[in-house]
């Protein structure tokens, strides 16, 4: 019988090298909002990587794509180069790439993804990566040894140790939309195939999310899951493979599909190692189980200063929300640019800019008692009522990526969000804005729901008894 196989797992590194600039107005405006601490990139996963290597316990890293900022050259440069440290440091990396590792190429005309660097007030052109080109960074990260590769995509199949394997999936696509040909799935069914009869357990890692972290994914965002999904997962359960580690939500999840053939189909969901709060997941697998824990490293060095990782990326992190709010009110466009970091089109904004701002001044301003009272919500609201409304909302948009839910059901947080929400479907309603069909108020409440209340796995430790 197979010894226990352990390793890490990191993704969404997102390096940004500092050598593009990290000074002067041009940075400060690009980098003023959302999660990812780009100038503390390189200096958070050099405190992820010393915390691997003083885990003796785990020889290999998994990285999951998204490894650069966004496809600069010299991003990929400065992250094959850490990869490469930690490699010598003596872990086996195993690395995909994905959509944020190479510029737009003219593979293929839809997809825009610049590269550029920031020179005082300036945002200047920097060179790119051309997709072609990232073997050369990474293909020593895995692929070079792999014991299969399917060429087009650049998928591979690799021997972890005496009877585990590891599809390794690149599911970059189109490069807008992100799933597999059929000729890959061909392949993929070959390599699971061929572990099988050698008596090889096999699971994967793919970037895009094969099972949503909520059922409001697919609604606004559906091409940030991986395309045809729910065919995917049913047709992996079928052929025997039921387990998969994936990134690019930066969602820190683990959620289950109970597939047709009776066997449930696990994504186990990492949250960005750029952004709060820097997970590294720590993984055990023997025969059927999985044993998942999280752990995060505390303090990280930049510029020969010392920081606490929680503080200065649980800080980033909220400008996210307090940006939005922000830009609500004062500044359609920034909230546009906060909502294009969670892939959400601005077209409904800019069409009720009047109702967008009076939103933005409710949460600016108002406490969750005011909120109750003025909006007439009755939700019974007491030990919370001088919370300021924005606090809460960060506190939650927080928990959910971090996988850090506070909010209890029935509690008086989901009482007043659950009645601020139906409002708002009722307003919505009102001023004729386009619903997802359906019941709307029912189905903005089961996403609320999966938002704010702990998920049915816990998302950073947890037991898994995979159906054989
Ligand atoms: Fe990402
Ligand atoms: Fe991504």
């Amino acid at each position: 019988m197979a010894e226990p196989f352990s390793f890490f797992l990191i993704t969404d590194t997102h390096i940004f090298a500092r050598a593009l600039g990290t000074q002067g107005e041009a940075f400060e405006k690009f980098d003023k909002y959302g999660s990812t601490c780009h100038k503390a990139s390189g200096a958070l996963f050099d405190a992820a990587a010393k915390l691997m290597l003083n885990d003796g316990e785990c020889n290999t890293v998994l990285v999951c794509g998204d490894i650069s900022d966004n496809g600069q050259y010299l991003s990929n440069i400065e992250a094959s180069g850490r990869l490469k440290a930690l490699q010598d440091g003596g872990k086996r990396l195993i690395a995909i790439t994905a959509t944020h590792d190479y510029t737009s190429d003219g593979r293929y005309p839809d997809r825009v993804i610049d590269s550029f660097s920031f020179d005082g007030g300036s945002v200047v052109p920097a060179r790119g990566t051309k997709r072609s080109e990232l073997d050369g960074f990474y293909g020593q990260f895995g692929k070079d040894g792999a014991l299969s590769v399917h060429a087009d995509s650049g998928s591979y199949c690799v021997q972890l140790q005496e009877g585990y394997r590891l599809l390794c999936l690149n599911d970059d696509g189109d490069g807008v939309i992100c799933g597999y040909s059929s000729s890959c799935m061909d392949w993929i069914h070959e390599n699971i195939t061929e572990a099988q009869a050698a008596g090889d357990f096999i699971f994967a890692m793919t970037h895009h999310p094969v099972v949503p972290p909520s059922p409001v994914f697919p609604l606004v965002s559906k091409r940030d899951m991986l395309k045809d999904y729910e065919a995917v997962a049913d047709t992996f359960a079928k052929w025997g493979l039921t387990l998969i580690f994936t990134g690019h939500t930066h969602v820190q999840c683990i959620r289950s599909r109970k597939t047709p053939c009776g066997r449930t189909f696990y994504d186990v969901g990492t949250g960005a190692l750029v952004s709060y709060p820097v997970p590294v997941r720590k993984v055990e697998i023997s025969q059927d189980t999985v044993k998942i824990k999280t752990l995060f490293p505390e303090t990280f060095e930049m510029d020969s200063k010392i920081y606490s990782v929680s503080e200065y990326t649980k800080k980033r992190f909220d400008s996210t929300v307090y940006g939005a709010i922000d830009g609500a009110r004062h500044d359609i466009d920034r909230l546009a640019a906060v909502l294009n970091g969670l892939s959400i089109g601005r077209k409904g904004i800019d069409k009720h800019k009047i109702l967008v701002k009076i939103a933005g001044f409710t949460a600016d301003k108002i406490t969750v008692g005011a909120a109750d009272r003025i909006l007439l919500l009755h939700s019974g609201v007491r030990k919370i009522k001088k919370v300021k409304l924005k606090d809460l909302l960060a506190d939650c948009f927080r928990g959910f990526y971090a996988g850090e839910r506070f909010v209890k059901e029935n509690s008086e947080e989901h009482r007043f969000l659950r009645a601020l929400t139906a409002k708002g479907v009722k307003i919505a309603v009102k001023a004729k804005l386009k619903t997802s069909g359906g019941n709307p108020q029912e189905t903005a409440l089961a996403i609320l729901d999966s938002i704010v209340l702990p998920p049915e796995i816990n998302p950073n430790n947890t037991v898994i008894k995979l159906d054989t």
